[in-house]
């Protein structure tokens, strides 16, 4: 029998699990699980991806050149200086493959985004979760983590599962404390449906420091998870690093094509922001009015507290939910057991949610 061993630190890691998006049985589901574009993906998008189709024994284009120099267009960025991959998540795993190793530290805020804590395990650093303050990253305490192994910190602004964030002041005095030889990721997936004005992606400290990263994805807002197209801006040299360590053609032509056509599409992303505008406070408050403990989120999900014991735990909540269709996001995994996550979806699909918890906690 082979006698194979996987490095250290892989067989640590729990698998990431994605939404739910089916349920046995169930002929009408509402999927709220995975904090994706309620509206979809821009009809031009579609017709995009159509178009590559024909073409699908063709290699993508390496550089993804058009690809970068829409993103840069639309976003005002050099285009040189941007990565894609596949999803932000590659970019998170290229980060960590390029910059920690066995015995490094990658510091991460307690519960923020999985794939932290996963993808350090995955190289065999440790990652070192720093205490939050009621559901808020907490800077201090994050600086107080760091060490001389530290190597990395990932920060997810707006924060997923949470919805909270960090101020721009508060991002810049998290940088201010780092030290040069730490690198800081700046996750900014949910950036295009932050209306709060002190917040920033934090484009402005990749352009001041040679330390900061910012990630960015289509999956989002641009409604194109499906296609695993995500984008990263920072320092010349580490666009350098991660353009020697990623795949020749880790985004697929369809992915790149679907991605020009959604930048373009103002109108699109306007509807998908103003769809959020409307339907985010409306969900938190109708929850809140059930008696639910909402988080303040400023993303497309919020996140919901349920009892800890009797009849209505989370998990109870969950289980009520799916018998009637509607899936939301257990918290598990994320230390919170004690909370569902629940994306804002279409109209009748957010009605339906609180409809259906209005009966679960009554
Ligand atoms: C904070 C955060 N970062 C990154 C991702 C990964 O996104 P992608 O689909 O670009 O890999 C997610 C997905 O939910 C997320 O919530």
């Amino acid at each position: 029998m082979a006698n194979l061993r996987p490095r250290p630190g892989i067989l640590e890691i729990e698998p990431y699990v994605g939404g739910k998006s089916e349920l046995a049985g169930a002929t009408r589901v509402i999927k709220l699980s995975a904090n994706e574009s309620a509206l979809g993906p821009s009809p031009k998008a579609v017709a995009a991806l159509q178009a590559a189709a024909t073409t699908s024994h063709r290699y993508p284009d390496g550089d993804a050149a058009g690809l970068r120099a829409a993103i840069g267009a639309r976003f005002q960025l050099d285009p040189a200086r941007i990565v894609c991959g596949a999803g932000s998540d590659e970019l998170i795993q290229l980060l960590m493959r390029a910059y920690a190793g066995p015995g490094d530290e990658v510091v991460y805020s307690a519960h923020g985004f999985l794939m932290y804590k996963l993808s350090a395990l995955g190289v065999g650093a440790v990652p070192v979760a720093a205490p939050e303050r009621q559901l808020r990253a907490d800077v201090d305490a994050l600086l107080a983590r760091l060490g001389s192994r530290t190597r990395m910190l990932f920060i997810a602004n707006p924060n997923n599962p949470t919805g909270s964030y960090l101020s721009a002041d508060e991002l810049a005095r998290l940088h201010e404390g780092l030290p040069e030889d730490v690198l800081l990721v700046i996750d900014a997936a949910y950036a295009e449906y932050v209306r709060s004005n002190d917040y920033t992606a934090g484009i402005e400290l990749v352009d001041r420091a040679g330390n900061v990263v910012v990630t960015r994805t289509f999956s989002k807002l641009f409604g194109l998870a499906a296609l695993r197209l995500g984008w990263l801006y920072g320092p010349p040299a580490v666009v350098d690093v991660l353009h020697r360590l990623r795949g020749p053609f880790n985004v697929g032509t369809p992915a790149q094509v679907a991605g020009i056509a959604a930048l373009e599409d103002l109108d699109h992303q306007e509807r998908s922001r103003a769809h959020n505008d409307r339907w985010l406070p409306w969900l938190a408050r109708a929850l809140t009015e059930l008696g639910l403990r909402v988080h303040p989120s400023i993303a497309n999900f919020v996140l919901v507290e349920f009892e800890v014991g009797g009849p209505r735990t989370a998990a109870a909540a969950s289980a009520w939910l799916e018998s009637q269709g509607i899936i939301a996001r257990p918290m598990g995994a994320y230390g919170l057991p004690h909370c569902l996550r629940l994306s804002i979806g279409l109209e009748a699909e957010n009605r339906a949610a609180v409809e259906s918890l209005r009966e679960f906690v009554t």
